[in-house]
Order: C-alpha cells, then structure tokens, then sequence
C-alpha cells in the first residue's frame, strides 16, 4: 500500500513507521498522536503514533530545555509534532515488537498541535470495552490499531475488486439510492417527498432491477461497490444498510458467473489475506444434497460431521417419541460425533438444551462404547447407551451407525422433528460439535457455490414466494410446469458461501416479458399491481433485453471472514447496533413538526 507521506509537509518529513537504522542522524519532523508517555528520572519518553506506526521519541534536557518542559504537559492522545535527529537506540533498550524498534528520536523541538481530554476508554491496548461505549465514540474507536486493520483490509479488498474488474472489462457505474420499492425479501426504507405529497421514495434493498435495466442498455458487464438498505430482524452478521459487489453480464451463463467469482476470490485472497489456504477448484453442490448432509444451505465445510435420514430404519419402531414424529410428516436424522461416547451427563443435557432453545422437542444420543475407532461389527446391545437402544434391534443400530459413518467410542446425535427445524437443529449442533472437537481450522477458507434450488417455495399461508428473488429464472427444460405444477420448477440460482456464511447469491434471470409476467401472476400480484411494480422492467424486456445473470457478494461478511472477525459492526465504519441504533449520531431521532409538515407526515399516537 502507498505510504501516507507522499511528500514533505510543514507538518512531517516521516510517517511514525518509517524510521530504521539507515535514518540514523538525519534531522526529521514527525507528527501523530501520543500513544503513551514515561518519565524516567529526567528523560521522558513519548511514542508518537500515526496510521503507519509508532515511534518513540527522548526528552532530554540537555538536549533541549524548552522541548522537554513542553514534553512534561503531554498527555495520552495530544496531538503533536516533534522535530530532532534519528539515533540508534541504546544496546539492549531495542524494541522487536516495532518495526521502529530499532532507532529513536532525540526530540529538540515540539509543538503541541491539540490537546485531548482523558479518552473514555483505551486507545493503546486491545482490551475488552463496553461496545455501546465503543459506538458512542466510534471516532475514538476506529483510532485504535484492531479497527485500522480492518479499515485498511476493507480498503485493500474493494480496491482489488475494483481493478480486477476493471481488467475485466466491468465498468463501475452508480444507480440511484432513492428509487421504488424493489422486492428482496425484507421491509423498505422510506423516504417521503416534500414535492409529491403523500409519495415515498424506497431506498434499494438492492439494485437488481437497475442492473438487470442497464443489461437492456448494453453495458454487458457492470458492477458496483453498491449501497443496500433492508428493514429486517437484525443478527450479527447483518445491518440495515450494508454493501455489495452488485454484478451483472450480458449472454451469459451459470459456469461464467461461477468461474469469474472463482477466479476473482481466489486471487483476491491469495493477494490480501495469503495466511489463508483455500481449496479449489471450489466446489458446486446442489441444495438438495447439502441440505440432506449438513441440514443448511450454508454449510461449513472445513469439515465433515455428515448427516443421514434415518426415517425409514425407525418406521416401525416402537420408540414413541419417534413414532409419533413419523406419523405426523417428521423426520429422524442425525450424525456421528467422533470419540464423544464418553460424554459426561452434564455434558450431555448441555447438548439438549442447545437444540432445545433452537426449537427441536429434543435430542436423542447413542453412546458407543468399545475401542474408539473399531468398527461397529459385533455390536451388542450392551455396547450402546441410549434411552432409544431397548426399543431398537442391533441390526438396526448398526445401519445407523453405518449411515452416519460411525464407529465405537463416537457418539450419535439424533434429532425427530418437522424437516425444517430437525435440519436447523442438526446445523446449529453440527456447528457447536465442529467447534468442540477443534475441526474449525482458523486459516481455512472452503468457497462452495449451491446450485439447484426450486423457484418457489410455500409459505405459511400456503402462497408461494420466490426462494431467492422473482426476477430469477426458472430452467428452460421446466417452463411447462410452471402452469402445472410450480413447486417442481428448479431456480437457474446459485448460491456462494464460505466457511458456513453466505457471502453472495445470484442467478440467470428472466429476461422475456411473458415469462416474467407468469412468475409474477404464481406470485399473486394482480395485473394492476404487476403494472404499478414492475412495468417498467416489463417494457424494457420487451425492447431487446439480453441474455444476462449476475451475482452479489456481502462485502461487509466477506471482510468480517478475512479479518476473523464475530460480528460485522467491526468491519464497518459507522455501524448501527443491534437495535439499528446510531450511538455516535444519536440516529433515529424525532425531527421537528416543520420537517413533518413540510413532508405531510403526522404522527400517530399508539
Ligand atoms: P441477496 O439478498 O442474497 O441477493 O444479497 C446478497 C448478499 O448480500 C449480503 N447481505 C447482507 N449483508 C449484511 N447485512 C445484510 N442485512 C445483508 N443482506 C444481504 C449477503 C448476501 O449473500 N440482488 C440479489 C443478488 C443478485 O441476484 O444478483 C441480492 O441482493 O452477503
């Protein structure tokens, strides 16, 4: 990366991380902020911080009189210059945790350029702050050294993004952020009009409509490093605004959106972030399988701990909590915990709680007990430790230890319940196993694109709803159905995860009128609401539109994953909280009734 000094200013001739031995006995000036300050019996010691680095300063008296008085008034966080001359540390007073660590400054000159109150918190160290403390001075926060990492990797990777694709020949171009509702999946930001009395601007949930428009421009290849803004339940890998790398093409495929995102986080990484290893090439997976052996669609796959339907071994079982499971639409399913047989009781009602407070009735386990690592043949039912084994043949047991690629001293972990939640369930504790066993390997990136998922599923009213967005299309082979028998119509979506996040999803859209206008009316929008919604994108399919798909990767988790971190407020700026509050800015705030009557809002009192 550039150096922040590009040339002398009044103010420095250095940055504080530029200083090495070949400085020695040059005059410089250097000017940041003082990053912590000591007085040893005469000569005080300032380290001076900037954005590049630390380096520490000498007041001495003897060396100048004035600059060491004015040394004595600094304080944590002033700021300040300081002008004197390189000098090699004294032997054995070096310092191998700086990169200056070698040289000091032998200050003759200071100017205190600011002064500072007593931060709230710790600049200096990485220690643990109260986060609404850390939000309310979020200008203080990002002063620490942990924030401008993530900044400056932030940085580094839109930029990246931006030359690759500029190689590519994408062209960056910006659409509108006070637009028309445009349906991802959540509740809009509106914004009303002063002009249009009782009108409302929406902010984009995304620019999907816009990009699939300048499709039928024939821009052909577009991105942008785009704004987006959803009113949804917030979660720590979610805020209400948050951006993407919004991508479309022209006259393509599945297999060229795949291979661009392949190439270009592969060489992203292995640019930026090269302690991490990834696996390639990545792999594609259809979403029936990975939901059928690790239970989400955003699986983790730095490792295995597969799954298994074990339905039909129990159909006539005599088990009741499976039985009635089974009998009312459910399934069984589960999965092998290596050398976990010897599970103490405690731990065990830990597990049950875990699937528990995420909604399974409960959880199911079979200790086998023998040599850890034997095989299962020869199995007795002494061998195995389960409320379920007096109701179960040995046979029986040992099919499901073969589906779940079991072996003695491992521990099953079984779940009966209604698909969505036994699959929900099973992945959370897939995750809390992977974690527990120490299969999570830190410097691992597994990339994996899913593919193969139906257009529409029901909701819980029994409408249908996109999977993903309505503007995807449906498989060419399976149009017909889409009269028939819409539940059996297969998405041209794909999604791209890492490491159990989704970091994007996309598709090959519709790009014919009458297609679009089908999956509108399976939808349930009336004619008129279709008009209303969606007509402008109507008539542009009908002037010419292109072949075209695209993607859009989460830039904030993408960057959360390269910088190890838990929660995406920590890649971000300006981050709102958990409750979508901005503490710095003290944001929502009421406005005055001037702004309410001049946008022709009134309040209702609840
Ligand atoms: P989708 O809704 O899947 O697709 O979003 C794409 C990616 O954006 C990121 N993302 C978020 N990141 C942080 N906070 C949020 N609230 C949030 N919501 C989504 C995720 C997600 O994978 N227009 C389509 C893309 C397309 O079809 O081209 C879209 O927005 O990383």
């Amino acid at each position: 990366m550039p150096a922040i000094i590009e040339s002398v200013t009044v103010y420095r001739t250095h940055s504080c991380g530029e200083l090495r031995k070949e400085h020695v006995d040059q005059v410089v000036t250097i000017a940041g902020w003082v990053n912590r300050r000591r007085d040893h019996g005469g000569l005080i010691f300032i380290d001076l911080r900037d954005r590049e680095g630390i380096t520490q300063t000498v007041f001495n008296p003897e060396v100048s009189a004035g600059a060491h008085r004015t040394a004595s008034e600094l304080r944590n966080e002033f700021v300040m210059k300081v002008q004197g001359k390189v000098s090699l540390r004294p032997p054995g007073t070096e310092n191998k945790q700086l990169e200056t660590g070698e040289v000091e400054l032998i200050a003759d000159n200071i100017e205190i350029l600011n002064r500072a109150k007593t931060p709230p918190f710790y600049i200096n160290e990485d220690v643990e702050v109260d986060e609404a403390l850390r939000l309310k001075y979020r200008f203080l926060d990002l002063r620490r050294e942990r924030m401008q990492r993530n900044m400056i990797l932030r940085h580094r990777v839109v930029k990246f993004i931006r030359d690759f694709l500029d190689a590519k020949g994408f062209l960056e171009i910006e659409t509108p952020v006070l637009i028309k509702s445009t349906p991802e999946g959540a509740r809009d930001y509106l914004v009303p009009s002063r002009i249009h009395e009782g009108k409302f601007y929406a902010l984009p949930q995304s620019p999907q409509q816009l990009k699939q428009l300048l499709m039928v421009s024939g821009y052909e290849k577009y991105f942008q490093i785009a704004r987006c803004f959803r009113d949804e339940d917030p979660r720590a890998d979610r805020q209400p605004e948050f951006t993407q790398l919004d991508l479309e093409m022209s006259f393509v495929d599945e297999d060229d959106v795949l291979n661009l995102m392949e190439e270009l986080f592969t060489s992203l990484v292995e640019t930026i972030a090269p302690q991490f290893r990834i696996i390639r090439p990545f792999p594609r997976l259809s979403y029936t399988e990975v939901m059928a052996k690790y239970g989400s669609d955003k699986p983790d796959l730095r490792y295995g701990l597969e799954m298994s339907d074990l339905s039909d071994v129990f159909t006539d079982t005599e088990f009741a909590v499976f039985r009635s499971v089974l009998n009312t639409g459910g399934i069984v399913k589960g999965f092998a915990a290596p050398g976990c047989a010897q599970y103490s009781r405690a731990q065990l009602a830990e597990l049950t709680d875990l699937v528990r407070s995420r909604g399974a009735k409960g959880l199911v386990t079979m200790a086998l007990d023998g040599e850890p690592g034997d095989p299962v043949t020869g199995l007795t039912q002494d061998d195995v430790r389960s409320v379920a084994a007096k109701f179960m043949t040995v046979d029986q047991i040992v099919e499901i230890a073969n589906r779940l690629g079991a072996r003695r001293g491992d521990l099953l972990l079984i779940v009966a319940d209604m698909p969505k939640v036994a699959d929900a369930v099973l992945s959370g504790l897939r995750s809390e196993m992977g974690q527990r066993l120490g299969l999570v390997d830190p410097n691992l990136l597994v990339f994996a694109f899913i593919q193969d998922y139906p257009l529409f599923e029901l909701n819980d009213e029994g409408h249908w709803e996109p999977m993903h967005h309505p503007f995807t299309a449906p498989r060419a082979e399976d149009i017909g159905l889409l009269d028939t028998d819409p539940g059996k119509v297969w998405a041209r979506h794909y999604d791209f995860v890492c490491n159990g996040a989704e970091i994007s999803s996309g598709s090959i859209r519709i790009h014919n009128r009458d297609l679009q206008e089908k999956v509108f009316r399976i939808l349930g929008y009336s004619d008129a609401e279709i008009q209303e919604r969606f007509g402008h994108l109507l008539e542009a399919l009908e002037c010419g539109a292109p072949p075209h798909g695209g993607i859009a990767p989460g830039i904030d988790r993408f960057v959360m994953l390269l910088a190890g971190e838990e929660n995406i407020r920590e890649v971000i700026a300006f981050p709102k909280t958990q409750s979508d509050v901005d503490l710095m800015l003290d944001s929502p705030s009421p406005v005055s009734a001037d702004q309410l009557r001049e946008l022709h809002l009134k309040l209702i009192e609840d």
